[in-house]
């Protein structure tokens, strides 16, 4: 009896260990695309401004190469690094191909079927279209190579456990393309995908929860707690009217960082606007106004 029980019990520890095994071995299979051979340099390089690439990526406080990544960014999780994302062949994304950025960028999986830590916003960046990944892939082609090793982030136990990032894609990354309202305008539209895509404005202004999911029911009505203890306000419809802005002000805000009562911006939303905003078109600075102030956004 004794034996058929440790039987059943090594039996069982091997099945799990196996199962654990191929869980921590398994690689991610990134959904097909058919990105378009050609990109617009000019066009890539706004997006990649307007997504906040080029200035995550770029530790510009200690001189660091543009691209060339180390930029530090503290969490409550531990400390992530920005990687190097120049054509160097050995440490940058020189030899990927477009495929494989494609499924960095939209699914955060690595060429090696490897899942990224989502302090590299990609679950925004799921609504960036086969062109613009083109685009993005044709600006990119044209950074200057720089030799420097990417890092890895220093996290504490469970966080440092790679593979565990399966079950948070499982339980919390919604990778849904980005869709057109046909009841809305254009700018309505476009302001939609740029607020919920690559401005990732929820990423700070949406409250998280344990696992560092947004919590959707509370989207946009601001947050705690972000990287360097700020806090954000609601930039819900309802928020944004209780504060009373307006188009114009609030189109003013994103160009220049100055609020209506003269007073600048703070913290976190100085360098969006800085690094991102201000260099927007006014096309697109009034369609994320008007998708803000509407009610149904
Ligand atoms: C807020 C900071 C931040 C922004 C914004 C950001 N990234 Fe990253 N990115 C990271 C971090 C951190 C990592 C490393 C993630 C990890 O270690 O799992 C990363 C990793 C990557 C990688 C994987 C590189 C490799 O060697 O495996 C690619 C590709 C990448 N980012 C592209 C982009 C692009 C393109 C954009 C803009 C559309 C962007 N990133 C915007 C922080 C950022
Ligand atoms: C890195 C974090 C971060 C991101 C990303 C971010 N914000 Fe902010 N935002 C903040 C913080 C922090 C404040 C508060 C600023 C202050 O106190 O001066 C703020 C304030 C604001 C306000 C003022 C609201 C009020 O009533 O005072 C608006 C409007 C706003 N953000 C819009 C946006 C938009 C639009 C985007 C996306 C394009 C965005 N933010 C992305 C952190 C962020």
């Amino acid at each position: 009896m004794t034996r058929l029980f440790l039987l059943l019990i090594s039996a069982l520890i091997t099945v799990a260990g196996a199962l654990f095994l191929a869980f921590v071995l398994w690689p991610l299979q990134p959904p097909t695309s058919t990105i378009p051979p050609s990109g617009d340099v000019a066009r890539g390089a706004y997006l990649a401004r307007m997504a906040g690439c080029i200035a995550c990526h770029t530790n510009a406080s200690a001189g660091g190469a543009p691209l060339a990544g180390g930029l530090a960014l503290k969490t409550d999780f531990g400390t992530f690094y920005s990687a190097n994302l120049t054509t160097d062949e050995e440490f940058g994304i020189g030899n990927w191909t477009v495929e494989q950025f494609a499924a960095a960028v939209r699914a955060g999986i690595s060429p090696g079927g490897r899942p990224y830590y989502p302090a590299f916003p990609y679950p925004f960046y799921a609504k960036f279209s086969e062109q613009d990944i083109a685009d993005l892939w044709a600006a990119f082609r044209t950074v200057r190579p720089v030799s420097l090793p990417s890092r890895q982030p220093d996290l504490s136990f469970p966080y440092n456990f790679r593979p565990g990032l399966k079950l948070w894609r499982g339980l919390f990354l919604d990778s849904k393309p980005f869709e057109i309202n046909a009841e809305k305008s254009a700018g309505w539209n476009r302001g939609k995908f740029i607020v919920t895509g690559p401005g990732h404005c929820g990423a700070c202004h949406t409250p998280r929860n344990f696992a560092g999911a947004r919590q959707v029911a509370q989207r946009f009505r601001g947050a705690d707690g972000l990287p360097g203890g700020g806090r954000s306000p609601s930039i819900t419809a309802a928020g944004l009217q209780e504060a009373r802005w307006t188009m114009e002000s609030l189109k003013y805000a994103l160009k220049t960082g100055i609020l209506p009562d003269g007073d600048i911006f703070g913290g976190s939303m100085g360098e969006v606007v800085r690094d991102g905003t201000s260099f927007m078109s006014d096309e697109d600075l009034t369609a994320i106004a008007t998708y803000l102030l509407d009610k149904e956004q």
